[in-house]
């Protein structure tokens, strides 16, 4: 499974690329805002902080608009994923994009019926928001199962990036369902890593340790 660190503040993205745990990075204008910076300087600073696919969101949701905001979006690194949200026009400018060769992320997606048309329009990644729609009292991770086994029954290449996730109960049913890449808050990724066990095991190791006076150098 791949994990992407779903935020554009870039300083975190740094700190937990260096980890070595992070292999792509996905974006919406509601982040970027959050920045209060400029989109394109943002996504050139996050492309070169990581090596994986970048997921930079068109605001246009006209065909003819989307195409030309995806196409300058691609330009602006290698990694760039171009992310389009999940609507007829959306679709069309998904289909075009593709054949020209652009990586395209379906993003909102919130049915196995929308998720069936992200895979047939070409998309590299389908978005499904889990979070949003737990919050809403449906099942997010339901979702999940359902557009793996659909994409399973044909053989679609489409990957399954789950988003909107919450918590780390969330990456981990992705997980066991199969999902390809699980985009995450920072904060989820290091809820994964800690383990209050873990810490209370190794004071205990160093304690004991410390008591022997030894060094390993
Ligand atoms: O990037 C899309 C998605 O992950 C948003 O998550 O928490 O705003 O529902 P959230």
């Amino acid at each position: 499974m791949k994990f992407f660190l779903d935020t554009a503040d870039i300083t975190e993205i740094r700190q937990l690329a260096a980890l070595g745990l992070v292999d792509g990075v996905t974006t919406n204008p509601s982040l970027i805002a959050k920045t209060g910076r400029k989109m394109s300087e943002v996504i050139t600073e996050i492309c070169a902080a990581v090596d994986g696919p970048v997921s930079a969101e068109v605001t246009a949701t006209e065909h003819g608009a989307m195409l030309a905001e995806g196409r300058t979006l691609r330009k602006l690194a290698h990694n760039v994923v171009v992310k389009l949200p999940l609507t007829a026009e959306g679709l069309r400018a998904c289909r075009d994009l593709s054949e020209e060769g652009i990586l395209v992320n379906l993003t909102l997606c919130f049915s196995p019926a929308q998720a069936l048309l992200a895979a047939k329009a070409g998309a590299a990644y389908v978005s499904p928001f889990v979070g949003r729609l737990d919050d809403v009292s449906h099942d997010g991770i339901g979702l999940i199962a359902d557009i793996l086994e659909i994409y399973d029954n044909y053989d679609f290449s489409t990957e399954v990036l789950v988003a909107s996730v919450r918590h780390p109960m969330h990456v981990i049913q992705a997980a066991k369902l199969g999902a390809d890449v699980a985009t995450m808050p920072p904060s989820v990724l290091r809820a994964l890593i800690n383990h209050p066990l873990t810490d209370k095991g190794l004071a205990g190791f160093l304690a004991d340790w410390a008591k022997t006076g030894q060094t390993i150098l």
